[in-house]
């Protein structure tokens, strides 16, 4: 049993394979955390120490205790108004104008299965690998209700953690803040781990020790964002990435959110995710709910190296969906940065014909085949094909491409409407803009209301007519804008942000049903929507539009702390690269992007015949390792922020069979070696270098490494296949 009650002491237990988690009702109600951390077998509610505190509000029902506070006691969903000043989980408006909600328990029920979150992404799981704690909190006073759920995937060591809110009382009420975890230690010394960035360049690792104060990131844009990425990992300060404690959180949503860290007065810390407080402000009024998204959670004492395994395995295994969760991905021929918006039929042709040629299996027509779109100031909203661009139907373009021997993949953007367009002639009041204000623009382009079903349907409409002209077996979805003029025609402006959202997971999941087979790409100027919410879509997401390998290779890095590479799109570009400038080999552009879903985005009729057998080498290469890059396990053998070469490696379930990538990073005079170290090979086992034959016992190449060589390049690269002798 993952989830244990003790009724006398009112105790909930929360077991995996190697975590533990506890939390108890107290006399009065109150659900207050126990622990959360490696596995433990008692009551650790000894661990709670009460002392008179001043100024630090005790409730009516503690009676002269004035040593029982909310404000010093760790809490599993924090509110505003009942003493506890430290940052809330839930803020609720009352109709009378306060700001207070007192949550006690009511009871509570456990299932055979992992819960579902109505309109939202969740994580799944088979019967038997799950099971679901509710537990309902209630306000007497207002009528608001709170059931906490939780999610024990046992074997997996994840706990998943969602809330719903729920208006039973007369009033309204208005829900200015929700998060979906709370997570309060009573001691210790944490680093925030956090991944920052900007558009092409996602996801830069920053670690930063959680002082005294509030330390808060989050996204006020409308999607996750690129400026930070909506997961973080709490760390002990002397945490590495094979030792040490480590709490991984990762919110399963794509739009505006919020996680604060918070050191207190008494060196307490607590940490929460969940949806931005900005720009939302939801009412309720009776009987209606809100469904806060869910955080996944994973523990390791093994440092940085497990937790990013078990978040992996949870978002690879237990929610990508669909056919292409365990299947192998086509190898893309992209045309964006091959022939940006200047193309016609031909050219997507002979991109397909020199695709098939190289051995890649897919040519994707990317942004521009549609409307009147010649640039990106015009056409966005206008879902028919420019047949007069291509120079034929897309039915006929599909058939060519398809007898050349490549499959078809397409470039769209539903949510987005441009000014010079018929749709917004026809229906200006479709796209999100606060009315007697002029619309703020970014990339002159505007925001259809994904709240509202008619804009939806209409648009769903309009793109299955495209998908419906030929055989389409890929979408690119892209986002390219930050919403900015929060307010809708038709729902409360501190709703917008949230229903959006439920707007385009409604449009995707149909999209889903209708396609079953269709392979959708998330992608939103790269990886500026890459969280655990879309890849409940789509099981893979156009990691940044940074195609540069040595900038590619910090991105990557920041990716892999959560995201397994089956889900990051990464593609070999031209040189000198469209992003920085720069020429990085052909070979190394190669061994970069095949930590990911692998692919190409330049013209090949501009390759050299020397480096058209090095792309196809390439292919031959990548889908030899496909099934180990997309299933087997993944670990960072050095920091390419800080070391002198990157590396990472992938190694097989059965670790009989591993691949090493090494880009060197620096070259000096004189120049030093790099030994990089090796993870997760069986100790005692030999291993065989593919290439060379040499054989390593799987403890040296951990313990001691293997020297790389030094040669008179820039940025040389080495993949180093290893495989188990019997
Ligand atoms: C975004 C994407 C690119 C490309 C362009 C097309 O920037 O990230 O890959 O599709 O849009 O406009």
């Amino acid at each position: 049993m993952a989830i244990g009650y003790q009724q006398e002491k009112r105790i909930f237990t929360l077991d995996t394979a190697h975590t533990s988690y506890q939390m108890k009702v107290d006399d009065f109600g109150f659900l207050l955390h126990l622990y959360y951390g490696g596995r433990v077998y008692g009551n650790m509610d000894y661990l709670l120490t009460c002392y008179d505190r001043g100024f630090s509000g005790n409730p009516s029902d503690a009676g002269n205790d004035r040593t029982y506070s909310m404000d010093v006691l760790p809490q599993e969903y924090p509110v505003m108004g009942i003493g506890d000043f430290r940052n809330s989980a839930l803020i609720i408006h009352n109709a009378d104008g306060s700001d207070c909600c007192d949550l006690r328990y009511v009871g509570h029920e456990t299932k055979k299965e992992k819960y579902r979150l109505p309109g939202l992404p969740a994580v799944y799981a088979d019967s038997g690998e799950a099971e679901t704690l509710e537990i309902y909190l209630e306000d007497k006073v207002n009528g608001v209700r709170v059931t906490l759920l939780y999610g024990v995937l046992a074997e997996a060591d994840i706990i998943t953690r969602s809330a719903v809110i729920e208006n039973r009382g007369e009033s309204g009420v208005t829900v200015g803040k929700a998060a979906s975890a709370c997570l309060d230690f009573l001691t210790g010394s944490y680093d925030m781990l956090s991944f920052y960035g900007r558009h092409t360049m996602e996801r830069n690792l920053q670690r930063e020790e959680i002082r005294h104060g509030t330390y808060a990131i989050g996204s006020r844009r409308g999607a996750s964002s690129h400026q930070y990425n909506p997961a973080v990992i709490l760390a002990e300060r002397n945490t590495t990435e094979d030792a040490g404690s480590c709490y991984g959180l990762v919110f399963v949503y794509s739009g505006n959110f919020l996680c604060e860290a918070e050191r207190d007065q008494y060196d307490q810390t607590r940490i929460l995710m969940g949806l931005q407080s900005d720009l939302f402000h939801y009412p309720l009024k009776k009987g209606e709910k809100l469904v806060v998204p869910e955080t996944i959670l994973s523990y390791s004492d093994q440092g940085l190296g497990t937790l990013s395994a078990r978040f992996h395995h949870c978002i690879g295994e237990h929610l990508c969906r669909g056919k292409y969760r365990n299947a192998p991905r086509p190898i893309l021929l992209n045309s964006w940065e091959a022939a940006y918006f200047t193309f016609d039929g031909n050219t997507i042709l002979k991109l397909a014909e020199s695709a098939a040629d190289l051995g890649i299996d897919m040519i994707v027509m990317d942004d521009g085949w549609f409307g009147k779109r010649e640039d990106d100031n015009s056409g966005l909203g206008d879902w028919h094909v420019n047949e007069k661009k291509l120079g034929c139907s897309l039915k006929e373009l599909t058939e060519k491409v398809n007898r050349a021997g490549v499959s078809f993949g397409i470039w769209i953007e539903p949510e987005m409407v441009s000014e010079d367009s018929e749709l917004y002639r026809q229906h200006p009041d479709w796209a999100l803009r606060i009315p007697g204000r002029e619309p703020i623009r970014c990339r002159n382009q505007l925001v259809l209301d994904f709240s509202r079903a008619e804009v939806r349907e209409y648009i769903f409409e309009q793109i299955c007519g495209i998908l419906d002209q030929g055989k389409i077996e890929y979408v690119k979805w892209d986002m390219n804008r930050s919403i900015v003029d929060v307010s809708s025609m038709e729902t409360c402006q501190g709703k917008v942000t949230y229903d959006y959202m439920i707007g385009v997971y409604d449009f995707l999941e149909k999209l889903l049903q209708r396609y079953p087979d269709m392979l959708i790409e998330g992608c939103s100027g790269g990886g500026g929507r890459f969280d655990a919410g879309m890849l409940y879509y789509t099981p893979q997401i156009w990691c940044s539009d940074n195609t540069d390998a040595l900038d590619r290779l910090r991105i990557q890095y920041g990716t892999s702390f959560f995201y397994p590479a089956s889900t990051v799109g990464s593609h070999v570009s031209a040189v000198p690269n469209h992003q920085t400038g720069r020429s990085v080999s052909l070979h190394t552009r190669g061994v970069v992007a095949m930590a990911g879903t692998f692919g190409y985005e330049l013209d090949p009729a501009k390759l050299s015949e020397e480096e058209k057998t090095v792309v196809r080498e390439q292919i031959r290469q990548y889908k030899s390792w496909e099934m180990l890059i997309r299933g087997g396990n993944y670990y960072r053998l050095t920091n390419p922020f800080s070391d002198t070469c990157a590396a990472w490696m992938f190694v097989s379930e059965k670790k009989d069979r591993a691949l090493v990538s090494v880009v060197m990073l620096e070259m000096h005079g004189n120049m030093t070696v790099s030994y990089v170290k090796m993870r997760g090979l069986e100790p005692q086992a030999v291993y065989r270098d593919a290439e060379n034959g040499r054989r390593y016992f799987g403890a040296d190449l951990m313990q001691a490494g293997l020297p790389m060589p030094v040669e008179f390049k820039e940025y040389p690269a080495y993949q180093i296949e290893l495989i188990r002798e019997a």
